[in-house]
């Protein structure tokens, strides 16, 4: 057979698995939008099957044959083409699925699926015991997941590939130390400092439906475009790709509190702008045709979240606008004190609602419980309580109630253990990119505060989104930047805004 047929045969099958994964997604999606409680046990189920296929799909030992004769074919001659990346990316995958039982798989997917609805239940009763059963059962079946693919060093290794392929946790350390230091003496200066913002501005009364009217504003302005996509409530916000030209977001409203949906809505949104731009349709399920890491993907969302969303040039801009909708809580506010409000800096439970600068600070606490739990040096029993202890050394204030504490995040029900780091590249991946286009796009600022965002979003879809998977995170991040990833531009942006605003 030629080259040329094996590759089309590869990439019919996986424009297939790609269909099934849409399927997945979008029973997922219902799950955790309109499914009624009652359907969880069928849905599970319906879940389970599907990754079975996909597992099933993934593993045939024709795609491995498939490989094989594309390995030695000049259709990967030039190691940096489309098509080689992909039969490298595959390789990559098929190399870790086929070692994993059908079985397992389904199990991990029918127990987090039922875990995720615990999750909420428990969150809600504030009940770590009632989740601990569920994270002992998940923790067993990631480190079964862990060995079945190996590991060298730790188990964690495994995991965090499946999210960021070729991290390892001896880099992602190194590159977390400087920024753990870093972080340690700007937030001494922000504690320290003279002028302090006046938070209570966001934590008025801002009505559900009219938050809801201005969040969809933002993001059209960002160019997510509702054609394409749909923005519904859910309890932890998430992005989500059903197909080419369907990928859908969600947020949460908070009516005492501005930040959450607003920021939460960018955020998704920002996410989605990647996922639109890759080109997913010419790519159908083959890795150039979806995103590159986890890392890169939240280094879109934080951009536009924080870059963007938190710039004082955005908001000069939408606050007149803001002011207008919100004309009860912002009309006699000044832009400064509104701007100084939206980037406080202060310690906080919750990570998805947590500023910039302490932000980080959630992720190494949780990077750091995952890989104990792994090495078994914690007890699932133990995680609340160890969870609460570091967090009043890191964060000094109490943990007050475990929703607050470590039932406040989804992933672990999800089965998503290795994923947290990859917030944090993402933050660093999204100030050196900033930095970057900033060089390269004249005024970005300035047009920001004409409303116009999209020689920015033109800017990332040109190098990053329509790379797809074509490149490693790690060799993206340099073809962008010229340089290896590092926190010093993230730490760079963070003390000048906030040395502006908090007067050090
Ligand atoms: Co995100």
């Amino acid at each position: 057979m030629s080259s040329k047929k094996s590759y089309e045969e590869l990439k019919e099958r996986f424009k297939k698995i790609a269909l099934l994964g849409g399927t997945s997604s979008l029973l997922g999606w219902d799950e955790r939008t309109y499914m009624p409680r009652g359907g969880a046990n069928v849905r599970a189920e319906q879940l389970a099957l599907v990754a079975g296929m996909i597992h099933e799909e993934v593993t045939d030992p024709r795609v491995g044959e498939l490989l094989s004769e594309l390995e030695q074919s000049d259709l990967v001659k030039d190691a940096d083409s489309i098509d080689a990346a992909n039969v490298r990316e595959i390789r990559h995958w098929y190399g870790k699925k086929i070692k994993l039982p059908k079985d397992l798989v389904e199990e991990e997917k029918k127990v987090t699926t039922l875990a995720q609805g615990e999750w909420v239940t428990a969150r809600k009763n504030n009940d770590f015991k009632a989740f601990q059963p569920w994270l002992e059962k998940i923790v067993a079946l990631k480190l079964k997941i862990a060995d079945a693919y190996g590991w060298e060093g730790e188990p964690y290794n495994a995991l965090l590939d499946d999210y960021e392929p070729g991290a390892t946790v001896k880099d992602v350390e190194a590159t977390f130390a400087g920024l753990r230091d870093d972080l340690v003496v700007l937030l001494g200066k922000i504690k320290g400092a003279p002028k302090k913002p006046d938070v209570s501005i966001v934590e008025r009364d801002y009505d559900v439906k009219l938050q809801r009217i201005f969040g969809e504003a933002v993001a059209g302005a960002m160019g997510y475009d509702f054609a394409n996509g749909r923005l519904d409530i859910t309890t932890h916000p998430f992005c989500t790709t059903i197909g080419p030209g369907d990928t859908r977001i969600t947020t949460r409203y908070n009516p005492k509190r501005l930040n959450d949906a607003l920021f939460g809505t960018m955020h998704e949104a920002g996410h989605g702008l990647y996922e639109m731009g890759t080109e997913s349709e010419k790519n159908f399920g083959m890795p150039a045709g979806e995103a590159a890491s986890l890392g890169i993907h939240e280094s879109q969302s934080r951009m536009w979240e924080n870059q963007v969303g938190r710039s004082k040039s955005f908001w000069k801009y939408f606050f007149p606008q803001a002011q207008r909708i919100f004309r009860d809580s912002l009309g006699d506010v000044k832009l400064d004190d509104f701007y100084g409000a939206i980037n406080n800096v202060q310690p906080s439970y919750i990570r998805v609602e947590a500023d910039e600068a302490t932000y980080n600070l959630h992720i190494l606490l949780r990077f750091e419980l995952e890989r104990a739990l792994l090495t078994g040096d914690l007890k699932p029993a133990d995680a609340a309580s160890e969870w609460n202890s570091r967090f009043e050394k890191y964060f000094g204030i109490k943990v007050d109630c475990h929703a607050n504490g470590c039932l406040q995040d989804v992933h672990w029900s999800a089965g998503l253990i290795g994923y947290f780091p990859t917030y944090t590249l993402g933050n660093l991946y999204s100030a050196q990119f900033f930095a970057q286009a900033k060089k390269d796009i004249p005024n970005l600022y300035d047009q920001f505060e004409n409303g116009q965002f999209s020689p920015l979003r033109e800017w990332l879809r040109e190098k990053i989104h329509r790379h797809g998977g074509r490149y490693r995170a790690t060799v993206l991040g340099k073809k962008v930047t010229g340089e290896s990833l590092s926190h010093k531009p993230l730490i760079d942006y963070m003390t000048a805004k906030f040395g502006e605003i908090y007067g050090f």
